[in-house]
């Protein structure tokens, strides 16, 4: 009898873990897959200390990776920028495709997170041909998204202005996001759904997590791609379907007044999509509903994904 209930008792264990296991988020970490909460890195890693590397998310539909060419081709040129050598792209492009498989849920996002290393003491400067001792720390996972966006993309959103606070260097993909993390915060306390930056030169940069459009007198501005603004893949797209649509685009920075009294202004990005922006600041865009130009291309967007 023992034996029947001691074998029953691991039969349930093992089912338990198996139950567990099929829930249970894994990661890629320097060549291993396993369990997101046994994941770890050293603290002298130098995305810990000094921020040095950079990532990606990519949004993955019906369980397909979306644009993940395009997003794959930026963090190959973040990684340019940083001077960080040795990743194999075709592996990370691997391991994306085989975690969004094995992925619980088919609506995800896919998080690709690439430094420097880890070396054995703390400096700043890091030793020329460093890359002959210390392998870079890659870190992917796919995770389950749930859209909290669907009636704000409907209805429009709230904005908010912010100083720029940022480095030089935003349109490298930068695991740094200390200024977007104000300005998130900020657009929290305020109960808004974004903050724009605003620069010292009066032009509105971008979002904290997305790219600023508006339309002005029938032409859709946004602020030219420049070391002051990340190359968004999504900003990519909807250019793109503008000029199909022949739409009037310049590709020039907008002042705070300019977006305060744009007929339109909607903000890009992966997992914000298309998004509308009905308010600014306190002030009302437009007639405080997303406009004709903005809903085209949304639908346009939305297409692209939902075939
Ligand atoms: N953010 N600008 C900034 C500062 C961003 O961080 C992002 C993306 C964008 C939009 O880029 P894309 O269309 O390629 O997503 C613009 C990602 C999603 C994030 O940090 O979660």
């Amino acid at each position: 009898v023992t034996h029947i209930w001691n074998g029953a008792q691991m039969f349930l264990q093992w089912m338990k873990r198996l139950i567990t296991f099929s829930y249970m988020t894994m990661c890629y970490l320097n060549g291993k897959i396993l369990p997101l909460d046994e994941a770890r890195v050293s603290v002298l890693d130098r995305g810990f200390m000094f921020g040095d590397g950079a990532y990606e998310v990519v949004r993955v539909y019906s369980g397909n990776l979306f644009l993940f060419q395009e997003h794959l081709n930026r963090l190959e040129k973040s990684l340019e920028g940083l001077d960080i050598k040795t990743v194999d792209i075709r592996e990370v492009e691997r391991v994306g495709k085989s975690l969004v498989a094995e992925c619980n849920s088919k609506e995800a996002t896919l998080y690709i997170q690439i430094t420097r290393g880890s070396p054995t003491k703390r400096s700043h400067a890091y030793e020329e041909n460093y890359e002959a001792k210390e392998k870079p720390t890659i870190f992917v996972y796919a995770m389950k998204f749930n859209d909290s966006n669907l009636s704000l993309r409907k209805n429009g959103c709230m904005i908010r202005s912010f100083p720029e606070v940022r480095w030089g260097r935003c349109d490298i993909k930068s695991i740094n996001l200390l200024g977007n993390v104000f300005a998130a915060q900020f657009a929290k306390r305020n109960a808004v759904y974004e903050t724009v930056f605003l620069g010292q030169d009066g032009l509105v940069t971008e979002g904290s997590h997305t790219n600023v459009f508006a339309v002005l007198n029938g032409r859709i501005r946004t602020m030219p791609k420049s070391p002051r603004i990340l190359p968004g893949i999504t900003r990519d797209k909807v250019l793109e379907i503008a000029e199909k649509k022949k739409l009037v685009v310049e590709e020039w920075g907008v002042t705070l007044d300019e977006l305060l009294g744009a007929s339109e202004v909607f903000l890009t990005g992966t997992s914000t999509e298309v998004m509308p922006v009905i308010q600014c600041d306190g002030k009302k865009i437009g007639r405080g509903e997303p406009g004709p130009i903005t809903r085209e291309l949304q639908s346009a967007y939305n297409k692209l994904f939902s075939l």
